[in-house]
């Protein structure tokens, strides 16, 4: 019970993080800036930070915990696949809307593209994270590849999705920080105007949000019922070798594993479906 009011806690204030970062982006370019809008203008530009932030930082940051929700766990560990992958594949088209926004604006006003460690960063994330995402829809989406090499690919998905995840709240922040730069000039950045104060708020607001998520995905105690089990067996087959991971799957339908209480061998039988 208390550990459910813990995790309450955490994805409350998580979403209060996200809610409250999505509102600070659209006042920062409807109120600070030019508003927005498809034109070339400056306006255009702004869809970059307003998509980045609701669909990379927040539909992302969802995307990455949506197994943790407990109310999701009596629903089918495919259906929880397919809200994952949907989820990850709108953060991406958004991020993509977002370049878009962001390349057009430049040639328009003819400047030149990706000279900066912001656009560098952020393109190669971009890039990156399509292709966590066609390894991961190709993996463990389309039924084809063996449970073993499911399991021995899942840490490297899980490491690469927070790396990326981290990345890209990385290079916000320094857009941000760009933009702010670039864009007050009378009074300039240093002089703090309300327009400084206020977008440096949003980037703690991300920093915050971000922080949140890692905590709540590397929680293994509030894990889904069933991926503590399949995590318990990772670590007692071995630790790194995930190839023992199949054989001790196995093991557990035969209730022969260490682990077997009544309660782990139930759950156990799930697991051919469960595994990732
Ligand atoms: C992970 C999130 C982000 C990614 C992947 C990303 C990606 C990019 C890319 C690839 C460019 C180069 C476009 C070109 O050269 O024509 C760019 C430019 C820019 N972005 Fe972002 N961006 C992100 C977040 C943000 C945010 C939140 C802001 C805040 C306003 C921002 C501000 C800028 C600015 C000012 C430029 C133009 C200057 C430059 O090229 O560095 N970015 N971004």
């Amino acid at each position: 019970m208390e550990k459910r009011a813990q995790f309450l806690l955490a994805l409350s204030a998580a979403a209060a993080a996200a809610f409250v970062a999505v509102v600070f982006v659209l006042r920062w370019v409807l109120h600070f800036r030019e508003g927005l809008a498809w034109d070339g203008g400056p306006a255009e530009f702004n869809w970059h930070p307003v998509l980045i932030v609701i669909g990379f930082v927040v539909l992302q940051g969802i995307a990455i915990i949506v197994y943790r929700l407990p109310w999701t766990w009596q629903c089918s560990k495919l259906l929880m696949k397919f809200i994952h992958a949907g989820l990850n594949l709108l953060a991406f088209i958004l991020a993509v809307i977002s370049m878009v926004a962001v390349f057009d604006f430049h040639n328009f006003a003819k400047i030149p593209n990706m000279y900066s460690l912001h656009s560098w960063l952020g393109l190669a994330v971009v890039v990156l994270y399509g292709l966590q995402l066609v390894l991961g829809v190709g993996m463990y989406l389309i039924p084809v590849a063996p449970v073993s090499w499911k399991a021995a690919f899942m840490p490297l998905h899980v490491y690469s999705g927070l790396s990326l995840f981290i990345t890209v709240i990385a290079v916000a922040l320094m857009g941000i920080t760009e933009k702010l730069i670039f864009g007050l000039s009378n009074p300039k950045y240093k002089d703090s105007p309300p327009e400084a104060l206020f977008v440096n708020v949003l980037g703690v607001l991300l920093v915050v949000f971000g922080g949140l998520i890692l905590w709540i995905a590397t929680r293994t105690s509030w894990k889904r019922p069933s991926d503590q089990v399949l995590h318990a067996l990772h670590t007692s087959a071995g630790g790194e070798d995930n190839t023992k991971v199949g054989p001790a799957l196995s093991q557990l339908s035969e209730g022969n594993d260490a682990e077997s209480s009544s309660d782990v061998r139930r759950r156990g039988n799930k697991l051919g479906d469960e595994a990732e």
